[in-house]
């Protein structure tokens, strides 16, 4: 048996120190150290036996290529799901899901078991914040309750791995990471320590009897996965699922995925009756299919390392005053009036005694230099009413001189653009070989604009 030692580990990064210090020396976090006791050696909740340690000595390589057949994926019927796993779940797997408090995490998850056991795969749902009942009425409004999931309200790590070791489930839920605790480590519930050994523990387990794992993880403020990184290092595949505040529609992202791309996403739309998958998401964004009204472009952003589509609305009215106003929402006012100005100076566009307003819908912001040629073909648009093409996304950073220049992740951000419906693009011209789709390039402004609006 191991000696009971003190150690003192950073909750935001993971680093462990011997002694207790107001700062954390591997990510510089003030009062993030808290101690833990470790009893157990590393690797395993009981010590290994001589014996295995002396099979395990025995290093034997194997060949690249398999007798066995490639492990046919579990497709669980949710295809925006499955699609993001990179086409079903692949056996023995671990995947992490992870995403705000109240996002959708156990609703999805609850559809994705539900729809897994219909299609006679054996599944486990394990939930540690809500009680059984709680599940099931959840299941029963959303018309799941008839499916062959086998439902547990459980926190104990030991108790869930002797369950999962005596009945050989496809595929188990656990809900979530965080609220599990295993004896063998003396730390608190949701701690980095006890995150860790919780999830080494399921991984080697998916990985032995061939179970797929599925986990919530919780995220914090900033955003991040709580517990240290090398949860995320451990499972297979992590999936965000996002949602914005006041709006039905949720993201499905792989942000890694040892067995498919990652750019691909699920979309869903939360209803009354759980998650609605939506496969053609354009509609989100192009409303019933008319024509755009004049004034508005899609553009094809990047919000940190995730692509978004934005509509990017402007109005252009006469004013009523001597000084004409210019308004902004979701757009910096600076960017707004130097846009007019390369409009006006390259281009012969005029805005002089107009009231000029600028709006990105959805409430978000837009502040990458990417955003200005769309903003600029809007407020083209809005000046001289001529509508932009319905399927097509703009992005282009704008120069002084009125030259388009391309952009980083010009590749992402019309792959985005595709899955989102939308079938061409209006952007630099040097992003036009090998997209994706339709790319209409244009090296400097006043091309785009006569190009464009050859009537204005
Ligand atoms: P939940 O799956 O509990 O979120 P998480 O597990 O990520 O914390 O979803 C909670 C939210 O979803 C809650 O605010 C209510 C909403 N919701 C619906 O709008 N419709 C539904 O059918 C369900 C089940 C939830
Ligand atoms: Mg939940």
């Amino acid at each position: 048996m191991a000696r009971d030692s003190a150690i003192y580990v950073c909750q935001s990064c993971g680093n462990v120190h011997n002694k207790w210090a107001g700062q954390c020396g591997g990510c510089g976090q003030w009062n993030t150290l808290v101690q833990e006791t470790y009893n157990t050696p590393p690797g395993g909740l009981k010590a290994e036996t001589p014996g295995k340690i002396s099979r395990l000595n025995q290093l034997q390589f194997e060949t690249l290529e398999s007798e066995d057949a490639i492990p046919v994926r579990m497709v669980t019927g949710i295809d925006e799901f499955d699609r993001v796993c990179g086409g079903g779940v692949v056996p023995g797997s671990a995947i992490l899901i992870a995403g705000d408090p109240g996002v959708g995490k156990s609703t999805l998850l609850l559809q994705v078991a539900a729809s897994a056991a219909l299609k006679n795969l054996k599944v486990a749902y394990i939930s540690g914040e809500e009680a059984v009942e709680q599940i099931r009425g959840r299941a029963g409004r959303m018309g799941l309750a008839k499916a062959p999931v086998d439902l547990a309200a459980e926190t104990a790590l030991r108790t869930i791995l002797e369950a999962l070791k005596r009945e050989k489930f496809d595929l188990v839920i656990i809900d979530s990471i965080q609220t599990l605790w295993s004896d063998a480590v003396e730390a608190a519930q949701g701690s980095v320590s006890q995150v860790r050994a919780c999830a080494g523990e399921l991984v080697r387990l998916a990985k032995k009897q061939s179970t797929s794992i599925i986990m919530v993880g919780h995220v914090t403020k900033e955003g991040q996965i709580a517990g240290p990184r090398v949860v995320e290092h451990m499972v297979d595949a992590v999936l965000s699922f996002e949602g914005e505040r006041g709006y039905p529609f949720r993201i499905l992202r792989g942000t890694k995925n040892r067995f498919g791309a990652t750019d691909e996403i699920g979309v869903f739309e939360m209803g009354d009756a759980g998650l609605r998958e939506v496969p053609n998401p354009s509609a989100l964004f192009l409303g019933d299919g008319h024509e755009r009204a004049s004034g508005s472009a899609v553009f094809a952003g990047i919000e940190g390392s995730r692509p978004v589509l934005v509509e990017v609305q402007a109005l252009v009215a006469p004013s009523a005053y001597g000084t004409p106003r210019r308004a902004v929402v979701g757009w910096d006012s600076g960017r707004l009036a130097m846009i007019l100005a390369v409009l006006e100076a390259r281009c012969g566009v005029g805005f002089g005694q107009k009231d000029v307003y600028l709006n990105v819908a959805g409430g978000l912001r837009i502040s990458e230099p990417a955003g200005d040629l769309c903003a600029a073909l809007a407020l083209v648009s809005a000046l001289t009413d001529v509508p932009l093409p319905r399927d097509c996304v703009v992005f282009g950073e704008i120069s002084l001189s009125g030259d388009i220049r391309s952009v980083s992740r010009a590749e992402g951000r019309l792959k985005e653009a595709l899955k989102l419906g939308f079938s061409s693009a209006v952007t630099a011209q040097s992003v036009a070989e090998n997209a994706p789709l339709q790319v209409r390039g244009f090296t400097t402004l006043v091309d785009a604009v006569t190009s464009l609006f050859p009537q204005g």
